[in-house]
């Protein structure tokens, strides 16, 4: 098939399929040994069973510690729940929101939680509330009609 290129020309088209081999398999590798996953460590779940797998089908704010909570919560078109929250100044918030349908966002404004909701995965992500004051959890990520009423709050009592 070959027979009338010259020689050098077979030499380079032999290099470049040699050479895209090697990388399709480092690539195939890479994301085997990575386990191609979204960043931040995220745990799984099945979204459409996402509200009756235990933390999320009881969302809401437990205790574990002296100002320490775990924070279950829920983002979903156009809400999140709990919608309101109150906890002591000086707490520390963990934080695992997954959500039913699509992708959604947690912003808190004044602090650097900014937290990416995607269907099927658990977001997690630990903050600690220093200053007293309402604060607003925004969803920062275009999610249909009524993504702009989609807002909570949170209260840190002094
Ligand atoms: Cu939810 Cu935008």
């Amino acid at each position: 098939m070959f027979k009338h290129m010259p020689r050098y020309e077979k030499i380079w088209l032999t290099l470049g399929a040699a050479s895209l081999v090697v990388f399709l398999a480092i690539l195939g590798f890479m994301a085997v040994g990575l386990g191609l996953d979204a960043p931040g460590h995220m745990d799984t779940i099945v979204p459409a069973q996402a509200m009756q797998t235990p933390p999320f089908d009881a969302p809401g704010l437990k205790q574990i510690g002296e100002k320490e909570y775990e924070l279950v919560m829920l983002g979903q078109v156009f809400a999140f729940a709990p919608g309101e929250v109150n906890i002591p100044e000086g707490s520390t918030v963990h934080f695992r929101i997954t959500t039913p349908d699509v992708v959604h966002g947690l912003l808190i404004p004044g602090t650097n939680v900014n937290m990416m909701i995607v269907p099927g995965h658990i977001t997690e992500f630990t903050y600690t509330f220093r200053k007293a004051g309402d604060y607003l959890m925004l969803c920062n990520e275009y999610c249909g009609v009524g993504h702009h009423l989609m807002m909570g709050k949170l209260i840190v009592q002094a």
